[in-house]
């Protein structure tokens, strides 16, 4: 057993190394190499204490002050040189997994309920492993990567009195600067023992002048960025609604007050969950910033019986050392690459139609054909038909658990719909909202007591319908049956999954009593199994998520969805603020975004038909409006905005987005660029939402690009130097009035072309 504190590493006598991941057994340390970052981890004292040493930017594995870092070297010291001081030990050790009950004071990831009724717990280092590649997470959505990308370390620690064994798991991405983590956590003892709290992850930053950023909104105002001092106590972002939701979404950055869009340092987090949230950022007493995150445990509790296994969600954390948009690039990167699956991955989707905002519930065959007609005819490749096609549905106010094509509506059934679409070189896709049920509906009759609800209360309605209790596997059985049923009926490419309203009387008449805290979790786990199941059985389906606009826009639905709807609110202004939050971490491919009708149905504001189309190009791109009917200018539009989708799109799903200006900061205009990877091309939106005289000739600093290089504007033919553009500027000219915008599309020439 080395003596404990032992620090400086130039005494190596052994190492283990695989890939990306060392440990250096003389100092007990573990180092982590992902890309140009480093996250160190230490094991100290005999009892074997889990600290943390360090995360940012890559470092050398030796002369690592280990000892002075783990704040060792200074009063209280370690246990076994100082017990009198044990609890201010524990209450300043910077913890790589924090525990409820013995003098850690800050945050807890961990805390329980004993037989015997206590809370107390605190674990000690066991054991590890490091192996190549990265493993599945149960059940649960999770970033994946071979064993060339990826190198795995595994800590198993354990708390001795209560024999639980606590797994803390890390993976690294050897050219990402990208770390995930998750936890595995078991019961080893011969008693039931109830987990109150099981974060994810926890990290002790030095230092506490950090900001925070955050994404935050409501209903068709979602994912707007947030950005302040965290200060001393605890900044907490969470979600109690069932989903990661509107009003917050999963991911917390901490950035250095000085750090800015292109430079500075910041740490991100992102938590690879759909349900119930907290990510809490604690600035505390000697000068040190946790942060911790996972499920929210208000309300939660999981009962682990002997030998069974409780899995906590992974986040993803990512560091750059370039500001906040290195940090985005490299979230899009991990995402694209080593979290979205299936057919559609790194494929250009089908340019859809949705008659939501066209119809509304006021829809039937003749009316979905006039439409699919029109839309062909001007390129675009795919019908939705939204909600309202089954039961008896023609408000919002009930048929939700009645699958049943409604041939009052479509007439002829639902085959002959979608062959008469198929006819006309379309694809059809349909709309579901499979984890509801409205009281007035042939499965709340048959199965009143198949929702959320507790005895003796009735549940709350919302919208006028009521969450399914997908805990039951006969609930699920029933609705998956429905599904793939009308799936199987006719050829149906693509399904919209909606999910319209939060969680609430979380109660499940299914589980025993001392399982009700389990309910919510186990809801998230009972979504992700069904969507599993549904990609798998219908792969070349292509399937959007969507919760009321963008209510669960998260990494866990990216698992099995490439794209989730960003919002109901679809004025191009609006979605300028909502896709600049949402293209914060999620890449632009899965950024549901529609062209629709003005005024706009959901802010009455009118834009022009061509900045609709502008950004709407990053994101999905679709139109959601009533083609029959929209002005014959706009319409005689589409097929160059149809045009410019096949030009573009392959750049901007896979190029690299850089934010350039954002109207919220400086009340002109929104500005982005999208870059290729090769830097030989790049897409400009400008957008100019408030024309104001004085900011006539606006010069844009451009960014991404390469400086040595020459470009030139694809429409104008002049050339400038990347260094130009990038230094100096780009002038934006001849955009008169609010909300005009432009595309510039800027490509390498030779220098031999010049
Ligand atoms: C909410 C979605 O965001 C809309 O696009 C639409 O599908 C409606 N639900 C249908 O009820």
């Amino acid at each position: 057993m080395p003596q404990s504190g032992v620090v400086i590493n130039h005494y190596l006598d052994r190492e283990v190394i695989i890939m990306g991941i060392k440990y250096l057994e003389k100092q007990r340390v573990f180092k982590l190499d992902a890309g140009q970052t480093s996250y160190v981890i230490g094991v100290v004292d005999d009892e074997g204490f889990l600290g943390h040493v360090y995360f940012g930017k890559r470092i050398p594995d030796q002369y690592l002050p280990v000892e002075s870092f783990l704040r060792l070297n200074e009063w209280p010291q370690v246990p076994s040189r100082n017990n009198r001081e044990r609890l201010s030990f524990n209450d300043a050790f910077p913890t790589e997994y924090s525990t409820f009950g013995q003098g850690d004071f800050r945050e807890a990831c961990l805390a329980v309920k004993d037989a015997h009724g206590h809370s107390v717990c605190g674990i000690k280092y066991q054991s590890h492993r490091i192996y190549a590649g990265k493993p599945r997470l149960k059940g649960l959505p999770a970033t994946f990567g071979s064993e060339e990308e990826t190198t795995t370390l595994e800590i198993t620690c354990k708390d001795e009195i209560l024999n639980l064994e606590v797994v803390l798991v890390y993976t690294v991405f050897e050219k990402l600067n990208a770390i995930t983590r998750s936890v595995r956590i078991r019961n080893q003892s011969q008693a039931p023992i109830r987990l109150t709290k099981a974060l994810s992850a926890c990290v002790d930053l030095n230092g506490n002048d950090y900001d925070i950023i955050s994404l935050h909104g409501s209903w068709a105002r979602e994912r707007h960025v947030q950005r302040m001092p965290v200060g001393l106590g605890k900044r907490v972002l969470s979600s109690v609604r069932g989903e990661s939701s509107h009003q917050c979404n999963p991911f917390m950055a901490l950035a250095a007050r000085e750090t800015t869009e292109d430079s500075g340092e910041v740490y991100g987090f992102c938590f690879v969950y759909s349900g119930n949230f907290v990510g809490i950022a604690e600035g505390c007493q000697f000068s040190t910033t946790r942060v911790v995150m996972g499920i929210n445990p208000e309300g939660f509790e999981w009962l682990l019986m002997p030998e069974e296994e409780f899995i906590a969600p992974e986040v993803i954390m990512v560091y750059s050392d370039q500001g906040i948009g290195k940090m985005t690039r490299t979230f899009h990167d991990l995402m694209r690459g080593h979290l979205i699956r299936g057919q559609y991955k790194d494929r250009k989707r089908p340019i859809l139609i949705n008659n939501w905002e066209a119809t509304y519930f006021d829809f039937n065959t003749q009316k979905l054909l006039d439409i699919a007609r029109e839309a062909s005819k001007l390129g675009i490749e795919m019908l939705v038909m939204d909600d309202g096609w089954f039961g008896r549905r023609n408000s919002d106010n009930c048929s939700l658990g009645d699958w049943v094509v409604n041939e009052d509506k479509i007439q002829g059934g639902l085959n002959y719909l979608v062959n008469e679409v198929n006819k006309l070189g379309m694809q059809f896709g349909i709309w579901f909202e499979p984890e509801m049920i409205s009281p007035d509906s042939d499965l709340y009759r048959a199965h009143p007591d198949w929702c959320l609800r507790v005895p003796d209360r009735t549940p709350c309605l919302s919208r006028d319908q009521y969450v399914l209790d997908l805990t039951r596997p006969e609930v699920v059985e029933t609705v998956y049956a429905m599904l793939s049923n009308i799936l199987k009926s006719a050829n149906i490419t693509y399904v919209k999954w909606d999910m319209n309203r939060p969680l609430t009387d979380v109660g499940s008449a299914y589980l025993p009593p001392d399982r009700q805290g389990e309910v919510s979790h186990r809801y998230m786990l009972a979504v992700y199994e069904m969507m599993e199941r549904l990609t798998s059985d219908f792969p070349h389906i292509l399937l959007e998520n969507c919760s009321g606009g963008g209510g669960r826009f998260d990494a866990g639905m990216l698992y099995y969805s490439p794209q989730i709807w960003c919002s109901d609110d679809t004025d191009a202004i609006e979605r300028l603020e909502i896709q600049r939050g949402t293209a914060m971490v999620y890449p632009l491919s899965t950024m549901g975004a529609h062209v629709s009708d003005c005024p706009n149905h959901a802010v009455h504001r009118t834009t022009p038909f061509e900045t609709r189309g502008y950004v709407a190009l990053a994101g999905t791109f679709g139109y959601e409006l009533d083609v029959t009917r929209i002005p014959e200018e706009d319409r005689a539009l589409i097929p160059s905005q149809v045009a410019l989708y096949h030009r573009f799109n392959d750049l901007i799903r896979q190029g690299d987005y850089y934010r350039i200006g954002s109207y919220a900061e400086n009340h002109v205009y929104d500005c982005w660029a999208v870059v290729s990877k090769d830097q030989t091309e790049a897409l400009v939106t400008y957008i100019q939402v408030l024309h104001r005289p004085s900011f006539k000739n606006q010069r844009v600093r451009l960014k991404g690009l390469n400086p040595e290089y020459y470009y030139k504007d694809a429409e104008t033919g002049e050339v400038f130097s990347g260094s130009v553009l990038m230094y100096g500027g780009m002038t934006m000219t001849g955009i008169q009035g609010d909300f005009k915008g432009k595309l510039i599309h800027l490509v390498r020439v030779e220098p031999e072309e010049l």
